[in-house]
Formats: structure tokens, sequence, C-alpha cells
């Protein structure tokens, strides 16, 4: 394989079987970790671009892009922004991945952090808030606007999805963790055309607002908001799961130990929640999980126990934690 750009790094057809993963049940787990910058933003980064460009919005050396971002979209726009031309300013937070961040400056990116939390408990009011200051101040800046733009939902559609119907010729399950909704609008979409009996099943983490859960304090970068984003209207899932940070770092473990593949917290949740709905299965279902990105950069938090026992594990049932962090002799 001979690649022109890094922006040809997409692997599109790769699905990890797993055996007997939800009872019986096989379940697909569609890898996005492999993808240049990590993670499955980059589909994303590239249509929120191009998206601009057909509408003569955005131009090359002279407009500045700004987005938020907990680190994959903007690590991923940074690549595409440094590639095409583009100022590019990714304003964040402190649940967001230092090493994404260090990445995003060294492709070219400022980086602003913002660390006063929300009503809601969480970053993502503040974040916005710090856009539009920048907005007012700066007439070549244009916002992307992840949590509204149908760009977003568009780039599953078209990509994701379908590359989801090429390989399958039927899928009865899909589930999908939501942070803007993005993917799961798009998928949603597109999957319905293909398998109109497809559930489609959001993952949440508890604490999320998307779909009218009580707010509270979350800290697995990815998934879950403190303001429902505009694009959740498109996304009509049949079922909502919302899991606790404590499960979902349970599932990472269990799949590190079990199917060998460092993963994800938004792929725990995910993982969690198939587990979680596999006595729904029926015999013969095609299930399909998406997994965003890889676990090396949550090593210092979602894989490290002092990091689960500071942050995750409530004090009082700390003694007798339900995971253990390396297996038994
Ligand atoms: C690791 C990870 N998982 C899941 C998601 C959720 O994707 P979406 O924003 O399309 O809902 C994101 C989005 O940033 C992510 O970075």
């Amino acid at each position: 394989m001979i690649v022109a750009s890094p922006l040809d790094l997409i692997f599109r057809d790769l699905f990890y079987r797993l055996p007997a993963f939800a009872g019986r049940h096989d379940v697909f787990l569609k890898l996005e970790g492999f993808n240049v910058t990590g993670s499955i933003k980059i589909k994303t980064a590239i249509e929120l671009v191009e998206d601009l460009e057909k509408r003569g919005i955005a131009k090359p050396n002279e407009t500045v892009l700004v987005e938020s971002s907990s680190g994959n979209l903007g690590l991923a726009l940074s690549l595409v922004c440094s590639i095409k031309g583009y100022r590019f300013i990714c304003v964040t937070d402190p649940n967001a991945n230092r090493a994404a961040l260090r990445g995003i400056e060294l492709y070219g990116a400022k980086v602003i952090l913002v660390e006063e939390r929300d009503a809601a408990g969480g970053y993502l009011g503040s974040r916005l808030k710090r856009i539009d200051q920048i907005l007012r101040s700066n007439p070549n800046a244009v916002w992307l606007n992840q949590y509204a733009n149908v760009a977003n939902k568009n780039a599953h559609a078209h990509q994701t999805a379908n590359e989801i119907a090429r390989e399958f010729d039927q899928v009865d399950w899909v589930f999908v963790g939501t942070g803007t909704t993005g993917t799961l609008a798009g998928v949603a979409e597109r999957l319905r055309q293909v398998f109109p009996a497809i559930n489609v099943v959001a993952v949440e983490p508890e604490g999320s607002v998307t779909f009218g859960g009580e707010p509270g304090k979350r800290h697995i970068p990815g998934i879950g908001t403190s303001v429902r984003p505009p694009l959740a209207d498109y996304a009509k899932p049949d079922r909502i799961v919302a899991m606790n940070e404590e499960e979902t770092v349970k599932a990472c473990l269990e799949f590190v130990r079990d199917y060998h593949l460092l993963v994800g917290g938004s792929t725990g949740t995910v993982l969690a929640a198939v587990r979680q709905l596999a006595p729904e299965f029926s015999r013969g279902d095609t299930i399909v999980a998406i997994s965003p990105d890889l676990g090396e950069k949550y090593l210092d938090t979602i894989y490290d126990p002092a990091w689960v026992d500071q942050v995750i594990v409530p004090e009082d049932t700390r003694q007798e934690r339900a995971f253990e962090f390396v297996a038994a002799d």
C-alpha cells in the first residue's frame, strides 16, 4: 500500500470479530483507532473543512478555523488544517488528553484551555463561551461547530455507515457511543435505509444530558455532554443505554485481558452496553459496535489504578472494587 497523503490513512474495512462476546453471539467491532491521528474523527475533520470550502466560506491562508474538542477532533483538524493551509484554534478543557493537545500544537495549531466548569458541571458551556469571544474579536474566524453542523452527521452517513453496509449483508444491531451525536445520527440515517429493521443503540455515560439524563460529573473524554448538542435532533436511536464510568473501566480492562487490544474509554462504554443488551439478541443476529479510538492515550487515566481509584471509584466501595488491573497469578 503506497499513500500520497496522510489523509489516505483511513482504514475503512477493519472489523475485529469478537467470538462469543455477548453470550453466544459474536460481535463485530469496527476499529477506527488505526486511522491517521488515531480516531474516527479524521473523517469528520475532512468533511467539515470540505463542506466550508464547497460553500465558499473557508479560504486557505486567510480563514482561521475554530473548534471545541476534547482531543480527537482537534488533533484531526490540526492535521487537515496544516495540510490545507488554514490556521486553527482548538478550545478545550482539563479532561482533554495531554498528548493530543501537544500533537495539535505540533501540527501548528493553537490550544486554548478553559478551566471553569459550566452550570451543568461540565466544560462544554464554558468552551462555547470562549469560542463566541474569539468569533467576535476576529472577523476571519469561522467556527466549524461539530455539535450542530450537519456535515458532521453526513460524514458518518457517507463514510462510516457505508463502510458497514459494504461489509455485511445484514446488520441487526449497531452500537454507537455519543458525544456530538454526529456518528450516531449519520450511521442511523444511512443504515436504516439499507437495513430497515436495524436496532440503533445510543451509548451514553451516566451524567450526560444529551438524551434527557440528569447532569453529573464525567471523566471519560469523547462521550457525553453537559449541553444537549443540536445534532441530537437528527439522532433517533431505538435504544439509549447509559453506563457508569466504573463499568467502562471494567469493560476496558476485561477487553485487554480477553481480546488483547487496548481500546479507548468510549469503546469500553460501548462494549459494556453490548453486554447489557445481550439477552435481547436473537439467534443469527449480526451485531456491530463502533470503536472510535485505541487505549494508548488513556494509560495515565482509565488504565492507571491510582487515577481510577481517585476519580472513578467511590471511596466507600474502593476496597471491593469490581475489577483488577493485572491478571491474578
Ligand atoms: C473517543 C471518542 N469516542 C466517541 C466520540 C463520539 O462521537 P460523536 O461526536 O460523533 O458523537 C468521540 C467524539 O469526539 C470520541 O473522541
